[in-house]
């Protein structure tokens, strides 16, 4: 079962918003629909909005009724721009649909039904190459978690973050696939709850051992010297190793520092953004209050009362420990080792 795929001419994907209550899929026919279930998080977590948004591009142009290469192009742009701007701090959203309007503009298209097929094979390719890349990251990081290790983990990076075995929670999968007896403290992640909701339904399926945790007890755990290793996603890497990550990534890492544990991130190169010197230019997306004050339409406090909710935070990258990729384990200096991960040359570190 993938997070996201082609279903005929549509994009088939779990719809996460009904999670762990039902497994509920929806089929979405027009490029605007996969737009907005980016925005709306029916599908969410960076590299599966990467692969939905290149099948969002296939789907434009399958839709579009462009007879001529140049018409097909023009309407294709559009569709790009309204794809980037669901939700702008994941840069596998850019970087997938930059990636199919590359080989649209590419001047190598007979006709547009030519285009139409070559655009969906690469869509196509960037859903099968993200199962392939997290498999590696895998492997490459269970060698970091020690047997009868206690993980903390943030958010949710599993299978559902992905289009399949997930970046972080992958790790996890398999240390776990490879015997090793672990337990995972699962950050509960608001206002989303990414962590009680997703995560734990994801190591449920694999019968993994687990508890939800509040946010605010982390610190508490690691006091009490309870946790040996922390791993958590990403959504953009800087060229110099900051990186932007769900909210509360940030004072995980200090407590992390201050408690002296292993602080990774899970990622693949397409999360790496070599075109930012550092996580100061990172975008970060604000999302609407009511997330806060109304979680899942409860509203918790009356109407009057204000609220602020950044989606992410940016962690600099001296708290890190390492960065896990599927080219082998980052280490500092980050502004070298991420170019060459980047560049596809194989770094130390993996099984
Ligand atoms: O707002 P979300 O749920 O899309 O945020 C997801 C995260 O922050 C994940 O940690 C990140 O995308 C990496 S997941 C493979």
């Amino acid at each position: 079962m993938r997070t996201v795929e082609w279903d005929g001419d549509a994009v088939k994907m779990i719809d996460q918003r009904a999670l762990p209550w039902e497994l509920a899929f929806v089929r979405l026919e027009t490029v605007e629909a996969v737009a907005e279930s980016i925005r709306d998080m029916t599908v969410r977590g960076a590299p599966a909005i990467g692969a939905a948004a290149g099948f969002g591009m296939a789907l434009a142009a399958r839709q579009s009724a462009a007879t001529t290469v140049e018409a097909l192009i023009d309407e294709l742009q559009s569709h790009a721009e309204l794809l980037k701007s669901s939700r702008p701090t994941a840069v596998n959203l850019a970087w997938a649909v930059d990636k199919l309007m590359k080989i649209a503009l590419s001047g190598e298209f007979k006709s547009a039904d030519d285009m139409r097929e070559v655009l969906l094979g690469a869509a196509q390719q960037i859903a099968d190459d993200d199962v392939a890349v997290n498999s590696r990251m895998g492997s490459n990081g269970a060698a970091l978690v020690r047997d009868g290790a206690t993980i903390l983990h943030h958010c949710n990076t599993g299978a559902l973050a992905t289009v399949d075995y997930g970046t972080a929670l992958g790790v996890i999968r398999a240390a776990f696939e490879r015997g090793k007896r672990i337990h995972v403290l699962l950050d509960e992640t608001r206002p989303r709850l990414q962590g009680s909701r997703l995560s734990a339904w994801e190591l449920e399926q694999l019968g993994i051992s687990y508890d939800i945790i509040p946010d605010t007890a982390a610190g508490y755990y690691m006091g009490k010297g309870e946790v040996d290793i922390i791993l958590v996603g990403a959504d953009r890497i800087a060229a110099n190793g900051d990186f932007a990550n769900k909210i509360g990534t940030y004072q995980l890492a200090i407590l992390a520092k201050e408690h002296r544990i292993p602080f990774y991130t899970v990622a693949p190169t397409s999360t790496i953004d070599l075109s930012l010197s550092s996580g100061a230019e990172i975008p970060i997306e604000e999302r609407n209050p009511d997330e806060v004050t109304t979680p899942y339409g409860n509203r918790i406090v009356p109407e009057t009362f204000r609220a602020r909710n950044p989606a992410f935070d940016v962690t600099p990258q001296r708290y890190l420990t390492g960065i896990v990729t599927e080219n082998g384990i980052a280490r500092p200096p980050y502004s070298r080792s991420l170019a060459r991960a980047v560049a596809g040359e194989r770094l130390g570190g993996g099984e």
